[in-house]
């Protein structure tokens, strides 16, 4: 069974969608901690009402991006925690957090990247004025939104759409998405392919 350790800033609704499939028995893992930078977070409120361990830990009660990530690791591990999911979760990891599971962050990205990475990706899309945009899941390394791509899914852009329709279409597909991506992990079927002076690649294997 994976050990899963969430990682979240907002409302929550990854999260959710993750303890949903684990309690319908569509994906067998279990989340050890949610972990939240964001002090009355909705999505810690969801945690608790799930009955799940959470942790609230405030960027701004440490003084560097690595005392943070410290303190993150201490409590993932403390957690026994194997692979960690950003959902929503507004913050850059840094290397201290990425050696202490080297391989095994993923996070959840609003677009189909690498087009619009970073904060507020759907206002972007809108704005470039793309007719397709998505959502990714990928590995995740020092960049913002740069590791390697695992699954995504494609979302159409209407042409009524403000920002808030966009990014409940493409919420939808990230629910099923990551939950996707979640089997795949807890089957032991990602594979990091990595080619000489090429990027870091991720395959799927068959189930
Ligand atoms: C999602 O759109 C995710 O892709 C982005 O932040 C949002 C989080 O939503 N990184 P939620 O907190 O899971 O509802």
């Amino acid at each position: 069974m994976l050990s899963l350790g969430v990682l979240v800033s907002g409302t929550g609704t990854n999260l959710q969608a993750i303890q949903d499939a684990i309690v319908s028995g569509r994906l067998d893992a279990a989340i050890r901690l949610v972990i939240s930078n964001k002090p009355g977070a909705l999505a810690l409120e969801r945690a608790e009402r799930a009955g799940l361990r959470t942790l609230c830990l405030s960027h701004r009660d440490y003084a560097s991006r690595e005392a943070f990530d410290q303190a993150l690791v201490l409590a993932l591990k403390d957690a026994s925690v194997d692979w960690v999911v950003l959902a929503g979760f507004m913050r850059l990891l840094t290397r201290t957090m990425l050696q202490a599971f080297p391989g095994r962050v993923v996070n959840i990205h609003p677009s189909l990247l690498p087009a619009f990475p970073g904060v507020d990706a759907q206002e972007q899309a809108l704005t470039y004025g793309v007719k397709v945009t998505g959502c990714t899941v990928h590995l995740v390394d020092e960049g913002t939104d740069t590791g390697p791509i695992v699954a995504q899914r494609a979302v159409p852009v209407l042409e009524t759409d403000d920002a808030g329709a966009l990014r409940a279409r493409i919420l939808t597909e990230e629910h099923a998405l990551l939950v996707d991506v979640l089997r795949t992990i807890s089957e032991d079927r990602l594979e990091v392919v990595r080619a000489d002076g090429q990027r870091a690649r991720v395959r799927t294997r068959p189930g």
